[in-house]
């Protein structure tokens, strides 16, 4: 049955009611409903394209879908980075094939070939790859509209903005290298699972109990302290559909781990306080979770980029950076942990992986067609505008499906 038939409006899938949020279990089956996602999400709003570091030289490209469409972002001879649509003029074809790489220009296969064909006062100049409607950049993060309409950049990115510097702010020169190519995972479920699940302080302790339990047997810490861990923080919901998970941030070695490599790296502590005040420090130690709606999170060893691919089938880049302005240890620490953890081989992303599964084949099942979010509702504040919850909390989801609502309910 066809989502219209069943709701009359995609409003009707987010139930905001006070005492029990709910989210209908068509937002990850249905077609039509992923389907206008792409429509009114994807190929309008702010999506994340890509790093300035993936395009260091003239020439540099990389190829990206928006939604159902394909861009390539490449680098020009001014220096800048343009994104323009990947289709050739002529009939259509994609002229970058590759995912990325380095060229002059950018043509087709056949390119204009046998150009008798055509008059000879045809006007090659005004058939040139078309530019998407809109770019912007934040702090080297570059993000496409494909709408002249809707919220300017400045005012989709806001409510983000300040946690955005302070994850850039663990480099002490506030620059990162994205280290590529990115690795990546595919699951048969639907990409909100993978929105629903980068700030969800709650599932750890038991979707990924053999993590901490392979911790304990390795002597590195116990289940208990990890467990205890993973009570602190907060759980934030911010306007426009982003949020994050937050542990608290400290100038404690044994409980931070900016702090940790300022008291084993003195070339770090010294370049770090240099740059910023106790307080900054405090608050840029503390370990988020960034999520920027729609498709990126922001997480200490990696940019996590989520790429639809149809309703039931989507695709997870997973980019590692180096920080700048480090020592190399720092770095080389962080990619072994990220392997780890989130590696190919990892403890944890193949837990996750496995529950987006199980989720996307019980959302099947009718006759209770509603999932709940929830979970701390009742104990959620606000501050400065942003919904505030205790760290295994579903406010952050909820802001998310706020977004949705809303952006799936524009004309
Ligand atoms: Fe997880």
């Amino acid at each position: 049955m066809a989502v219209t038939e069943r709701t009359q409006s995609y409003a009707d899938l987010v139930a905001d009611d006070p005492r029990e949020f709910r989210v209908h279990g068509s937002v990850y089956t249905d077609a039509e409903v992923f389907g206008s996602e792409m429509d009114r999400i994807y190929e309008r709003t702010w999506v994340y394209a890509g790093h300035e570091s993936e395009l260091p030289a003239a020439g540099d490209y990389k190829t990206v879908l928006v939604g159902t469409q394909p861009v390539v972002l490449s680098r020009h001879e001014d220096g800048k980075i343009y994104a323009l649509y990947n289709r050739c003029r002529h009939r259509g074809a994609v002229v970058c094939r590759q995912e990325r790489g380095h060229s002059n220009f950018f043509r087709c296969r056949i390119g204009m070939s046998q150009s008798t064909g055509y008059p000879d006062d045809f006007d090659r100049g005004a058939y040139g790859l078309v530019p998407v409607s809109r770019m912007a950049n934040y702090r080297g993060l570059f993000f496409i509209s494909l709408s002249d309409h809707g919220p300017t950049f400045d005012e989709h990115i806001g409510p983000a903005r300040k946690y955005i510097d302070a994850w850039l702010g663990r480099s002490p020169v506030e620059q990162i290298e994205l280290l590529l190519p990115p690795h990546r995972y595919e699951y048969p479920g639907n990409w909100k699972l993978q929105a629903e699940n980068g700030y969800d302080g709650y599932h750890g302790n038991y979707v990924h109990l053999s993590w901490q339990r392979v911790l304990q047997l390795s002597k590195e810490s116990t289940v208990e302290e990890v467990q205890r861990y993973r009570q602190e923080g907060a759980a934030r919901g911010l306007l426009n559909g982003h949020g994050l998970l937050e542990r608290p941030g400290s100038l404690n070695p044994a409980s931070s781990w900016t702090a940790r490599m300022m008291d084993r790296y003195p070339e770090y502590a010294e370049a770090m306080r240099a740059k910023y005040a106790e307080t900054q420090l405090i608050d840029l130690s503390a370990r988020r979770n960034i999520f920027i709606f729609p498709n990126l999170y922001l997480f200490d060893t990696h940019l996590r980029v989520i790429v639809p691919k149809a309703v039931n089938r989507t695709e997870v880049q997973l980019y590692v950076y180096a920080l700048h302005g480090v020592p190399d240890a720092i770095n080389d620490g962080r990619i072994r942990g990220h392997e780890r953890f989130y590696g190919p081989a990892g403890f944890g992303a193949p837990d996750d992986i496995e529950v987006f599964t199980e989720v996307q084949t019980g959302a099947q099942a009718r006759g209770n067609e509603w999932n709940l979010f929830s979970r701390g509702q009742h104990r959620e504040r606000v501050e400065n505008g942003e919904r505030v919850g205790h760290t295994t909390d579903e406010t952050p989801q909820r802001s998310l499906y706020r977004q949705w609502r809303l952006e799936m309910s524009r004309p």
